[in-house]
């Protein structure tokens, strides 16, 4: 496709220490207590699997904060005044629609700068936004937000960074500090900072969103392993294992696992001759953190970030928490 005047998607120069897949998944499986990032899930088809986890019954994150954003969209605009938006992870930008609905009522044009690893999906994201928003400028770019983070593109001010969908989750507690302080130095006053995490509840519901009667959840965790096999050459053997998701109520975190269902071995030429897995052994794929309020309060506060206003859903489901950068970062 190529860009129309209003589309434009570049990619994000990489940092010379940015680290590959072979590399995390030679540290990964590699390790003791066998582990992957995360982010190797969305390839085309994970990225696909991961839409129709939003769209099973049990997995309530999506919808929650949707209906959150189409709320309170109109709200958050007019306190922001946002002349650029910058989201993180911005796949298809549905949930971002809501916030471009409330500029166009309130008459007021933006630029959108999407920034998620899949350029192709920003293209196409870009192409039906301008489509429906004929006023919309989008300054798109490919790359990993992890990476890019603490040197992000600059946009029009005010500028509002947003990063939605509960992706927060997946950062430990020290890296998502650590991420939260990055992208806190590309705001001034003035900029603002939209985030949308998920919460604790009861342990049940929680098991049931990262268990989907459907197994669609079981379908996008196992696909890492073709992720690896199809990019890295190797010969994992799917069949061979078995999803495994639970919530962890000490860590405050759903863990979800690979697990073998017997004794084998799979080959990834160039990266790891052998790996080896015992019956039972599992490799850990994503954590999903779970916040309290006070939980929100004090990362936010503690990476430089002031909430000025926290949305929470019903039954505290699920938290937008507008906040600006604090007068003197921590
Ligand atoms: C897109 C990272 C927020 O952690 O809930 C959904 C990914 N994993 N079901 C999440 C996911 C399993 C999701 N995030």
């Amino acid at each position: 496709m190529i860009d129309s005047p209003s589309v434009q998607v570049r990619a994000l120069p990489r940092r010379g220490v940015a680290r590959t897949l072979a590399e995390d998944v030679r540290d990964g499986l590699g390790a003791a207590r066998k582990y992957l990032p995360s982010k190797y899930f969305y390839d085309a088809r994970g990225s696909e699997l991961f839409d129709r986890i939003c769209a099973t019954p049990e997995y309530y994150p999506t919808r929650t904060e949707n209906r959150l954003l189409e709320r309170h969209a109109g709200e958050i605009i007019a306190r922001a005044t946002p002349a650029s938006i910058l989201e993180l992870g911005a796949g298809s930008a549905a949930k971002t629609e809501h916030l471009f609905q409330a500029c166009e009522y309130a008459g007021r044009r933006c630029v959108y700068q999407p920034l998620d690893v899949d350029g192709q999906m920003i293209r196409q994201a870009g192409a039906r936004l301008v489509g429906r928003f004929r006023w919309l400028e989008v300054d798109g770019w490919a790359g990993d937000f992890v990476d890019a983070a603490g040197r992000l593109p600059p946009g029009a001010r005010p500028r509002m960074i947003v990063f939605l969908g509960g992706t927060l989750g997946n950062f430990d507690e020290h890296q998502a500090p650590a991420l939260l302080r990055a992208l806190r130095s590309s705001l001034s006053g003035g900029d603002w900072f939209l985030l949308g995490v998920d919460r604790v509840k009861d342990p049940a519901v929680l098991d049931a969103a990262y268990n989907d009667a459907a197994g669609v959840t079981a379908a996008f965790n196992l696909n890492i392993l073709r992720v690896i096999n199809r990019k890295l050459g190797a010969d994992f053997d799917p069949a061979g294992f078995a999803h495994h998701a639970f919530f962890d109520i000490d860590k405050r975190r759903i863990e979800m696992h690979l697990r073998s269902l017997r004794k084998q071995r799979a080959t990834i030429p160039g990266v790891l001759p052998e790996v080896h897995f015992g019956v039972g052994e599992s490799i850990l794929t994503e954590i999903s953190r779970k916040f309290t309020g006070p939980d929100l309060e004090a990362l936010l506060r503690g990476a430089g970030l002031s909430p000025v206003v926290h949305y929470e859903a019903p039954g505290a489901y699920y938290s937008l928490l507008l906040c600006r950068p604090a007068v003197s970062p921590a």
